[in-house]
């Protein structure tokens, strides 16, 4: 399918000629983009390197988001869940530019989340030290941080209860009541994948086990996911279903959908196991041809909240699994997910997600949604919806066309 041009010329503020397909059109464009993420990023950096001592508590913070009340940066301590994000952006542009600026400051934020190795407090020590350090030893092709990711990979295992077969998400591990689970969960498997082939086995035996449970048990026959899922400890078996972050129980959340496209497909091309395949198939085609997607590729908050708003991070996630995905599948469904994931970019990269000048403070991506029904972060910029709208045009430009 080629987008049509018309549709594009609405939605996309960059040029395209005629009979062009999109692919065409993002891949002229893409030195564009990624010279204004560059620029953003340069001014962002400047306005929060000198807020890095300044959290109450004496902890080091790094750049989350924005507060457009106050117009100022939204800054956390490096013990947030998204602190991986800001450095691991700083290192694909690295990446994208070759610019040694970029190089330097994503080194400086990604050593200051070092005590983070030792957390066993959530899970979300995956996706912290994974985008940060896990890019770094990879683009700068050191092993100077393997003992730091395979320390907090054994933090991370702490959580896994060997009888259920899962990790625990969220809760203290000596919680005998509730056992939380949540999809976000399949994206620190990347790190215990990593660290199995990098020193500890047990790392591909918790993720497998985690992977394989958590298709079972999450999702509905449809291919949609819960949010969150309490186990009981006693027999195993899912003593409740809570809304969490999500619209309602019987409804997707669209970033909980996003994690499983992408930790479903990232789980298969680490394992090689089909039935992780199968399942980031499933996953993806329920987002993609969701009645309530819109024609722009940016889902709704949840699947089950047309006309409420737009989350731009889940959109992204979505396009760097796809783009991913569809180097697995055969020709044909490898062109559907290519071209969603095509025009999912293109609606992002354009005025209507794409910031201009600092009116979010150069994050990049606008209509970002944190967590709704807690009435926070909703229609914002999120450091998670840049990391991954960045790592999709970095995949994007490893495609052959
Ligand atoms: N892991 C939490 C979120 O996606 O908001």
């Amino acid at each position: 399918m080629r987008l049509a041009v018309s549709a594009v010329a609405t939605i996309v503020a960059i040029s395209v000629n005629a009979g062009e397909s999109g692919e065409e059109t993002l891949k002229a464009a893409l030195p564009g983009i990624f010279e204004k993420c560059a620029a953003h990023y340069k001014a962002l950096d400047a306005a929060a390197t000198p807020l890095v001592d300044k959290g109450s508590d004496g902890m080091k913070q790094v750049p989350h988001g924005f507060n457009r009340k106050t117009g100022k940066l939204d800054m956390r301590n490096i013990d947030w869940w998204t602190t991986g994000h800001y450095p691991g952006s700083l290192w694909y542009l690295y990446e994208a530019t070759g610019d040694g600026f970029f190089k330097d400051r994503a080194t400086y934020w990604t050593e200051l989340l070092e005590p983070n190795k030792n957390d066993s407090s959530h899970h979300d020590t995956g996706f912290m030290m994974y985008c940060s350090y896990g890019n770094a030893r990879r683009i700068l092709k050191t092993d100077k941080y393997d003992d730091i990711l395979r320390t907090t990979a054994k933090s991370l295992s702490k959580r896994f209860n060997e009888s259920l077969g899962l990790i625990r998400s969220w809760g203290d591990i000596r919680d005998r009541k509730n056992f939380l689970v949540i999809p976000d969960n399949m994206m620190n498997l990347e790190l215990l994948e990593w660290a199995s082939k990098n020193g500890f086995p047990y790392g591909d035996k918790v993720a497998r086990s985690h992977a394989t449970k958590t298709m079972a048990h999450h999702f509905r026959k449809d291919g949609g996911t819960y949010h969150v899922l309490n186990y009981s400890q006693e027999d195993g078996r899912v003593q409740q279903i809570w809304r969490g972050q999500g619209a309602s129980c019987e409804t997707a959340w669209a970033r909980g959908q996003a994690w499983a496209i992408y930790g479903y497909t990232m789980m298969y091309r680490e394992t090689g196991d089909k039935a992780y395949l199968e399942f980031a198939q499933k996953v993806s085609d329920y987002a993609i041809n969701h009645p309530n997607m819109p024609e722009d590729g940016v889902p709704y908050w949840d699947f089950g909240a047309p006309g409420e708003e737009r989350d731009s991070s889940a959109a992204a996630i979505i396009a760097s699994g796809l783009l991913e995905l569809q180097k697995y599948v055969p020709t044909e469904k490898s062109k559907v997910y290519r071209e969603f994931a095509v025009k999912q970019l293109l609606s992002l990269a354009s005025p209507a997600y794409f910031s201009e000048g600092d009116e979010i403070g150069h994050w990049l991506l606008k209509h970002g949604v944190g967590h709704k029904p807690e009435h926070s972060e909703i229609d914002t910029p999120l450091d998670y919806g840049d990391y991954y709208f960045l790592e999709a045009l970095l995949r994007f430009r490893e495609l052959k066309m």
